[in-house]
């Protein structure tokens, strides 16, 4: 390697460690990140989500790497996610809140987050139910040999 070579090199690290650390200025972390949540289908549930400094930031909250779009059933409420009713079909996946400087157009995003969706209330009832049946007709064929 000659040395104006080198030189050049150097030029080019230097520079690039600058521009990284005049950029890096931005300084504001997740708090809260948003957190997995158990919700029962059919219930309100709210994915929160801040950043320790909110100058200049905002938010918005991808699914699996897709932007979350606003709908009457999930929409955005300030930095949070909001749920009117859980929907196990379109719910499911990872939740990201992003978070953009937008006068440095510097983008953070949060660690992700999961709803789990719980079995409705009717199930564990009517898994009772066949189980007692289940066992009276034990009875009734035991009730033959006995
Ligand atoms: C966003 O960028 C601007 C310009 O660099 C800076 O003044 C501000 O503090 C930044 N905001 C945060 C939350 O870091
Ligand atoms: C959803 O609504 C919120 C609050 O009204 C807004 O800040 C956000 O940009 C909207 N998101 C989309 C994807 O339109």
């Amino acid at each position: 390697m000659d040395t104006v070579f080198k030189r050049y090199l150097l030029f080019v690290i230097g520079f690039s460690c600058t521009l990284i650390l005049a950029l890096g200025q931005d300084s504001y972390y997740f708090q809260p990140h948003p957190q997995d949540k158990d919700v029962q289908k059919g219930q309100s549930v709210t994915l929160e989500c801040g950043v320790s400094n909110s100058k200049h930031v905002v938010f918005y909250w991808t699914l699996n790497g897709e932007p979350v779009s606003n709908t009457s059933r999930r929409y955005q409420e300030g930095s949070n996610l909001f749920f009117t009713r859980v929907d196990p079909a379109k719910d499911i996946g990872e939740f990201k809140c992003i978070a953009t400087n937008v006068t440095t157009g510097i983008s953070l995003a949060s660690q992700g987050a999961q709803l789990n969706i719980l079995c409705s209330s009717k199930v564990l009832p009517g898994l009772v139910h066949s189980l007692y049946s289940f066992i009276q007709s034990l009875n009734m064929a035991g009730s033959f040999f006995v």
